[in-house]
């Protein structure tokens, strides 16, 4: 198997997806402002929407917005009058994410908050903005064992807590490595197999974004 045939085997699979002309634009805007290319692929972000849909959520947490290129497919997983709340810690990021957000006709539902969300998930359990419904990490991976810790106190019982980037190429099965995106996920993982309040699983995916998986936890 390689990158190019992941790639075309994504692309063969783009009528399933339907990703629309406002997602696209968010893609390219982002693009055009020179944020990194790290936004989930249109088969990731309808499978988050999906799985926004099929538990019927009404409230979304999203942990790194970038360009709001998945914050868009979530929150078109959102029920009717339900609200999706965006951490992202540059301001340059959120400002691309919240006029693609507007373009897509969600401004009325996002709500773009900026900083480090080490201290915005805080922020969040102390105004009662939770239970969520649905988290999705997907901000630096060094942090990601401090976002499931704030993420068990923010989600309900019954909520999805999806985490992306968790294989990084197989990075994830590298005791030793020096990196900390890698320690980072390694450390969720240890931390979801320790606790009794979820349930998981992780899944391996390849495409355009090579290969890589998400962890999705059931909070009990
Ligand atoms: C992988 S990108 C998010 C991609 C986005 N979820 C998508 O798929 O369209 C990670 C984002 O997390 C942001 N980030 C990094 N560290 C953060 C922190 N401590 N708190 C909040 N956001 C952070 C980055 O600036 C970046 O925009």
């Amino acid at each position: 198997m390689s990158q190019e045939l992941w790639t075309k085997v994504e692309q063969y699979f783009a009528p399933v997806v339907q990703e629309d002309e406002a997602l696209k634009a968010a893609a390219k805007e982002g693009e055009n402002a020179g944020l990194p290319p790290i936004a989930v692929s249109p088969n990731e972000g309808k499978l988050l929407m999906l799985m926004a849909q099929m538990i019927g959520a009404r409230k979304i947490l999203e942990v790194g917005t970038l360009a709001g290129y998945s914050t868009i497919w979530l929150a078109r997983g959102l029920s009717e009058g339900g609200r999706l709340i965006t951490l992202e810690y540059e301001q340059k990021h959120a400002e691309v994410a919240r006029k693609n957000i507007a373009r897509a006709g969600l401004g009325e539902v996002v709500d773009v908050r900026v900083g480090d969300a080490t201290k915005t998930m805080p922020e969040l359990v102390k105004e009662g903005a939770g239970p969520f419904d649905l988290i999705f990490l997907d901000a630096n991976k060094d942090g990601y064992p401090a976002y499931f810790e704030w993420s068990l106190k923010l989600a309900r019982k019954g909520a999805v807590i999806v985490a992306d980037n968790v294989v990084r190429d197989g990075g994830v099965i590298d005791a030793a490595s020096k990196d900390a995106s890698i320690q980072g996920v390694r450390r969720l993982n240890e931390m979801v197999a320790a606790e009794k309040r979820v349930s998981a699983t992780a899944v391996q995916t390849v495409g355009s974004k090579g290969h890589d998986g998400f962890a999705v936890m059931l909070v009990s």
